[in-house]
This record gives C-alpha cells, sequence and structure tokens, in this order.
C-alpha cells in the first residue's frame, strides 16, 4: 500500500515540476486535487507547527519525538531545527513515509541572522540604511535557505514607545515611518520581490507580531493592550502593512488582546483588516502556544478557543496543539465548518507550493552551499560593516573619542570578555563560541603598538538571582566568587596604570528581548557603581554601552565624557566596536527611540500630540502647563540624534513653492556641511507638523530621510519631495485622506534640531 502511495506522490511531485509557480490557476488546481485526496486529520494535520524537539539526532531522526506524528500526516511544520542534515532526514519522514508525502514547512527565529548574526533589529533601525538593512536580511535568507530553513519568524513590526518591555530590542522602534522602511528591506531581502514564487535561496517572511504588541500595558511582556482606533491606524498599523504591501508570505497574530479579544481570534483584526481592507493573501500564524494560552484569557476553553482561531482568520497553531486536538470533534458538533479547515489548509498549502516544496521538497537542503557560505568571511565583513553602522555616539566631550592607538588603554567591565553576550538576543542558529571578546576585538583593530589591559571590575549586578534570569539560554557571564571589593580594587589599578579607560557595561543580552521586561532601566547596579569609581580615578573614560532598549542614562551623560551605544552588534561585534573607537569607522547611527530622562517619563516619544497646554519653550516647568515638577519633558536623547566625529551644519530649508496643489508636489531643499574635520556620513531627517486637522496631529512626523556622505568641509544640497500622499492620515472616521491647510516642513540631523518652513496644501 505505502509503494503504490509512494508511487502516487511521485506522479503528483511530477505534474508539480516544471509548472509556473506564479500562475495562480495551477496553484489552484493542484492544490484542489490534493485535498479532495486529504482526510480530515490530514487537513488539520497541516495547520499544526511544531517546534523541533531536542531529541532529533542526525541518523536517528526516526527515534524522535516528532517522527510518529509526522509520518501519520499530524504535523504541517517545524521550527528551530538546526542542521542541514537534520532537516533533510525529517523532511524524508513526511515525503517517504507518510500516506500522502506532503513535505513540512521548516520555519526559525532568524531574526537578525542565521550564523552570521547581525546587530539587534532595534540596532539595525539605528543604520537608518534600508540598502543595508536589506543587505543583511539577504544573507541571513541565503545562509538559512541553503540549511533547510525556507520560512522566518521576521521581520518584527512592533512599534513601541516603552523602553521597560523588553522586546523593543526585537523591533523597529518608536516611528511608524522609518519602522515601515525598516519592515519593507527586510521583507525584499528575505523574500525578494516576488513573493509569488521564491528562489532556492530566498525564504518566507513572517510579519510579527499582530498587532500592537509593543503597546503592552506598562510595558510588561504580554500584557494586555487598549488602544484607539485612530492610534492604531496611524501610528502602530504602518509597519505591519508595509510589510503586506511588500508581499510577505505570512503573519503572525500577537499574544495581546485588543478590544477584549485576543489578536489570535480577533476576527476585526484578522480577517477584516488583514484581509479585506489591505488584502493579504498569505497564511496566518499564532504566536507559540497562543491558543491555548486563550483559556488563561479567559475566552473559553481548548475546543472554544480553537475553533474561535480558526473562524478569525488564524491558520496555523504554533505548539497548542489546539487544532490537532479539538477541530474534528468541534466539526462533529457544529463548531466549526469544513469550509473553515480547508480555508486554513490551502493557505498553508499554498505557502508550500510557493515555496516549491512540492516540486523539490529538499530544495533548501544544500549542504555544499551551506559548507560555502554559512558565516563566510564574506558574510562577517558585512556583518562588520553593518554593526559599525548600527552604533550611536551619544556624547563626546573634547573628541575623546577616537582613541589614539599607543599607549595603555584599561577595558573594564563583565561585558568586556564574553563571547556568548556578544550576538544579542533571539540569535537562535548563533554558534555562541564564535565571537570575539571586546578585549580581543580591541587588540586585533588597535595592533601591536597598543596595549589593552582588562580587569572585570564587578558582577553584572549585585543580585545574582537577577543575574542569573539575565544571562541564560547559553549566554552565561560566569559569576566571578571574588569579593566586589576585592574586583574594584584590581579594576581601579589597572585604570590607573591606563592613558584611558574603556567601561564595557550594560545589560547583558538576555536583560532585553522576551520576557525580559525592567522597571529600572539604568545600567545595573554593581556595574554602575563601577563605573562611579572608574571616573572618580580622573582618567578619561569611554562608555561602552551594551543594551537592548534605551537606558535611563541621567547620571553618565553628566559625569562620564564619551559614551558609545552599542546595542548588541551581532557576531562581529567586538571587531566593530574596535573600528568605531579608534576611528577606523566614523560613527553615524541615530536613535530609532527616545532615551527618556528617567521612568517616569515613559511613553516619551518625539511624534507626540500638542495637548491643549503645551509647555511651549519654556524648558522646565511652568504652572498649569502638561508638564512635571520634578523633570523636563524632553528626553534626555530625542529620536533621531547621533553624533559623530565631524560635524554638520544645515542651511535654511529653501521650498521650490509654498504652495502645494492635490495633484502638484514640491521640493524641500537643504545644504548640509560638513563642518568638521573628518569625512563623515550623516542621516538627514525630513519631518512635517500638520497645523490643523480635523483631528489633533502629531507635532512632528517623520516623512524621509537621507545617508548622505560628506568629506570633510564637503557641502551638498539635500531635497525631499513633498507630495500630498505624504500628507495622509487616517481621520475620525478612519478615511485615509490629506486635508488642506497650513504644514511645516523640518529638516535636521535629529527631531529636535530642525529648520523650519511653512506651506500650504491647497
Ligand atoms: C515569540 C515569537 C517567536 C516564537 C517562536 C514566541 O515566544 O513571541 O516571536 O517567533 O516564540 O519561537
Amino acid at each position: 500500500m505505502r509503494q503504490i502511495l509512494s508511487c502516487l506522490l511521485v506522479i503528483m511531485l511530477a505534474g508539480c515540476r516544471g509548472v509556473d509557480r506564479r500562475d495562480d490557476a495551477a496553484m489552484t488546481r493542484f492544490i484542489d486535487d490534493l485535498m479532495g485526496r486529504m482526510t480530515l486529520e490530514e487537513k488539520i494535520g497541516q495547520l499544526n507547527l511544531l517546534a523541533a524537539p531536542g531529541d532529533i539526532v542526525t541518523g536517528e531522526a526516526q527515534q524522535s519525538d516528532v517522527a510518529g506524528p509526522i509520518m501519520r500526516g499530524e504535523v504541517g511544520g517545524l521550527f528551530n531545527l538546526k542542521g542541514v542534515d537534520k532537516v533533510r532526514e525529517i523532511q524524508r519522514l513526511a515525503v517517504e513515509e507518510s500516506r500522502l508525502g506532503i513535505p513540512l514547512i521548516f520555519g526559525m527565529d532568524v531574526i537578525h541572522g542565521y550564523e552570521t548574526t547581525f546587530p539587534i533589529p532595534l540596532a539595525l533601525t539605528a543604520t537608518w540604511d534600508t540598502s543595508a538593512v536589506r543587505e543583511a536580511a539577504r544573507i541571513a535568507a541565503r545562509e538559512s535557505t541553503a540549511s533547510g530553513i525556507c520560512w522566518t519568524f521576521s521581520p518584527m513590526a512592533d512599534i513601541s514607545r516603552d523602553p521597560r518591555w523588553g522586546r523593543i530590542a526585537e523591533g523597529v522602534g518608536e516611528d511608524p515611518y522609518l519602522g515601515a522602511e525598516m519592515v519593507r528591506a527586510m521583507v525584499y531581502g528575505y523574500q525578494g520581490t516576488d513573493p509569488t514564487s521564491y528562489a532556492p535561496d530566498e525564504m518566507m517572511a513572517c510579519v510579527k507580531h499582530f498587532a500592537l504588541y509593543g503597546a503592552s500595558e506598562g510595558g510588561r511582556d504580554y500584557n494586555t493592550v487598549d488602544m484607539s482606533r485612530q492610534r492604531m491606524y496611524n501610528e502602530y498599523f504602518p509597519t505591519y502593512k508595509a510589510a503586506v504591501d511588500a508581499g510577505v508570505g505570512s503573519v503572525m497574530a500577537s499574544f495581546n488582546e485588543i478590544d477584549g479579544v485576543p489578536a489570535t481570534a480577533n476576527q476585526w483584526l484578522l480577517s477584516d483588516v488583514l484581509r479585506d481592507q489591505w488584502g493579504f493573501e498569505g497564511m496566518v500564524v499564532s504566536d507559540y502556544t497562543a491558543i491555548l494560552e486563550m483559556v488563561a484569557h479567559g475566552i473559553g476553553d481548548l475546543a472554544e478557543v480553537s475553533a474561535r482561531a480558526l473562524q478569525a482568520g488564524n491558520d496555523m497553531d504554533m505548539m497548542s496543539y489546539g487544532y490537532v486536538g479539538t477541530l474534528t470533534e468541534s466539526l462533529a458538533s457544529g463548531r466549526v465548518s469544513e469550509a473553515d479547515i480547508d480555508r486554513a489548509c490551502r493557505r498553508v498549502l499554498e505557502a508550500k507550493y510557493r515555496l516549491g516544496l512540492f516540486e523539490d521538497p529538499y530544495r533548501y537542503c544544500d549542504a555544499e552551499r551551506a559548507a560555502r557560505e554559512v558565516f563566510s568571511t564574506e558574510h562577517r565583513a558585512v556583518a562588520r560593516r553593518i554593526a559599525a553602522e548600527s552604533f550611536v555616539l551619544l556624547k563626546n566631550s573634547e573628541n575623546l573619542l577616537p582613541l589614539q592607538r599607543g599607549g595603555t588603554i584599561a577595558v573594564i567591565g563583565p561585558l568586556a570578555s564574553s563571547r556568548e553576550n556578544m550576538p544579542g538576543t533571539w540569535s537562535v542558529s548563533t554558534d555562541l563560541k564564535a565571537p570575539s571578546t571586546l578585549v580581543e576585538g580591541m587588540q586585533e583593530v588597535a595592533g601591536e603598538g597598543t596595549r589593552i589591559v582588562y580587569a572585570r571590575g564587578s558582577n553584572v549586578c549585585y543580585d545574582e538571582a537577577l543575574e542569573r534570569a539575565a544571562t541564560t539560554f547559553g549566554r552565561e557571564i560566569p559569576r566571578d566568587g571574588r569579593s566586589d571589593r576585592a574586583m574594584l580594587d584590581e579594576a581601579l589599578r589597572v585604570a590607573r596604570g591606563a592613558d584611558v579607560v574603556v567601561a564595557a557595561l550594560g545589560e547583558p543580552s538576555e536583560m532585553s528581548g522576551e520576557s525580559s521586561s525592567r522597571t529600572d532601566i539604568g545600567i545595573p547596579d554593581a556595574q554602575r557603581e563601577l563605573l562611579e569609581a572608574l571616573v572618580a580615578t580622573g582618567k578619561p573614560v569611554v562608555l561602552v554601552l551594551f543594551a537592548g532598549r534605551p537606558m535611563t542614562l541621567e547620571w553618565e551623560d553628566a559625569h562620564v565624557p564619551a559614551i558609545l551605544n552599542v546595542w548588541f552588534g551581532g557576531t562581529e561585534a567586538a571587531e566593530a566596536i574596535a573600528d568605531v573607537l579608534f576611528g577606523d569607522v566614523v560613527p553615524s547611527g541615530k536613535l530609532p527611540s527616545s532615551f527618556p530622562r528617567n521612568v517616569g517619563q515613559i511613553p516619551v516619544f518625539y511624534n507626540h500630540k500638542n495637548t491643549g497646554r503645551p509647555l511651549g519653550d519654556a524648558q522646565w516647568f511652568a504652572k498649569f502647563r502638561s508638564n512635571y515638577l520634578d523633570v523636563p519633558n524632553t528626553p534626555l536623547y530625542p529620536f533621531g540624534y547621533g553624533l559623530s566625529y565631524t560635524t554638520f551644519e544645515y542651511g535654511d530649508i529653501e521650498l521650490s513653492s509654498d504652495r502645494l496643489s492635490q495633484e502638484g508636489s514640491i521640493e524641500a531643499t537643504v545644504r548640509v556641511t560638513n563642518t568638521g574635520s573628518r569625512d563623515g556620513v550623516e542621516v538627514v531627517q525630513f519631518y512635517v507638523r500638520d497645523l490643523v486637522g480635523s483631528t489633533t496631529r502629531p507635532v512632528q512626523e517623520l516623512k524621509g530621510f537621507r545617508r548622505v556622505s560628506l568629506r570633510a568641509g564637503e557641502s551638498a544640497d539635500v531635497s525631499f519631495t513633498i507630495t500630498p500622499d505624504m500628507l495622509q492620515f487616517y481621520n475620525y472616521d478612519l478615511e485615509y485622506v490629506y486635508e488642506p491647510g497650513e504644514f511645516d516642513a523640518m529638516i535636521g540631523g535629529s527631531s529636535d534640531r530642525v529648520h523650519t518652513a511653512r506651506f500650504v496644501l491647497e
């Protein structure tokens, strides 16, 4: 019997080979035919997405926990399985040992690279360089697809204005325009531009977490979200929509609720908005156990929540076993229809078809290419370049940076000598032993004439339990058994013997990311005290700050002469940090998120509304204005901020006309001059303000940006084209409109330092 079916499979696959996967009618015929032969259980099986169990051993895949369910046709896909041989073996079980031989789809959290690891997404966003971000995603796709992986759970498009939320590290910052640009670049990088037919080195992207996950109350992970529709459409949806418009193949529903219904079962979100309004035709997958979690949310038992998820438009169930566990019975009882199941099954099969898995289930298992390309010298060179682009110079008194080569440099801090900590959160396929430590990277880049000396100085934090929680998943930073005093004394001795101190401090990588929310987002206590002691030596101190989020740095800003924020830069971070510290690369990153002065200011973001009682030009407090008694309204470092080793000056804005007709466009031009003595790159930012609207409008909205390379002394005219389209917004009735009236155009090198010119939309 099995032989007959295998024969059928061969005929079926042969029928599929050579077809044009862009031909929708051919795809429909193929899937109609296949579904016509599937049992109900096999259809439901396609909706079941499982995490790879730890017991898959090369050569013995058939003994693993998932082998039985796969051979019975109860599994549609597997994720986070690393190793092309393992993927091939598991795929063989589906293709040769299951009744219909339907191939599995293999997914993975390839969030900022496969083995060649790029900066965390928040840091990638800080490059403001869409071509770099696309290139990073492209390399991630090439490495993944050689290794058996054809589906990545990226990009994460969740806008967040709350740095307490650990997952801000995985997102694209606080701004919908910048975020949308980044998300689009990632989708194109992973998928290419034709999502109807993937090449063998392209993978399906999955935009997540749909929707609003970054707005969880109090910044606590998985928490409730409650938001007006205006805010959703204008500020939080554009990044997800950008992915859909770019042809993203799949969408992951978020854990949080929206209007009281968890996203995973939210019909309005997953069907009305996503499919009817935005025209999405791909597949929707739940987040990890998100269907089951709706029992805890309190909207029903597993059968009820599974039925609701399916009917809302959630096609695949990740790890809840809700669909395989309950849908057969729900169909028998009439709770769901066969059409509900068929619709979801078809979407999964369509994704597999577009990926070419029916033509060749091993299409993405290319061991030879994997050996050649994964973590190749070329890919690592790109990662190093992009990492250096992502760092943001927050402060640089008296041009302390770049460091001179020669003399003695003391590198101090518990993050200075770790490899595992360098890549950053969500780097599941990274070889954690591969990155250099900062000390090694600095020595390599500095060369022999420079003495690099190291002392640890402190543990990550005084509280051992907190430290353990923040250094999990193989990212251990072994705790030093010496007393705090002994570590500090050693560090001070080393610092005093050096010409300059580089303090490598901040968050360990698992202090941000999933389930890593914090209420105190300063440098952890032990390290902060170490920093104070280092500054007190009188030696010049450069703070190299590791951070997965905007941190509170008021003390540091007041007392430390130079601060380079390096986020988590990926496998090549150490060398890239050294490239910037020694001035081989001039920093050019700009903040994608505001750095608050203190936690009480959160949320603080640049594109806020004016209120009826704005503070106006006052720096700090005015009675009966919208402000705080104890802190200014402004963040410490605003959105778009970032210094260079050179300086840039902006001229006034020249408008080609101060009247914009509804069919027309005008140009806003500024002259930007590199007024320093080094060549550099400036991110020129273009904002608008709609002065009067039918609903209130933000005081500033990013509408364009350009990275401009200028040699020392050089000037360039930088222009932005203003069209009515870019002035559109969702009004009270959620119509996407522009409204005639006055607007301010603003151009500058940071959201708080702009030149302004007024124009009228007629
Ligand atoms: C995360 C997702 C991720 C999934 C699979 C979940 O916990 O929220 O972002 O893609 O796990 O690993």
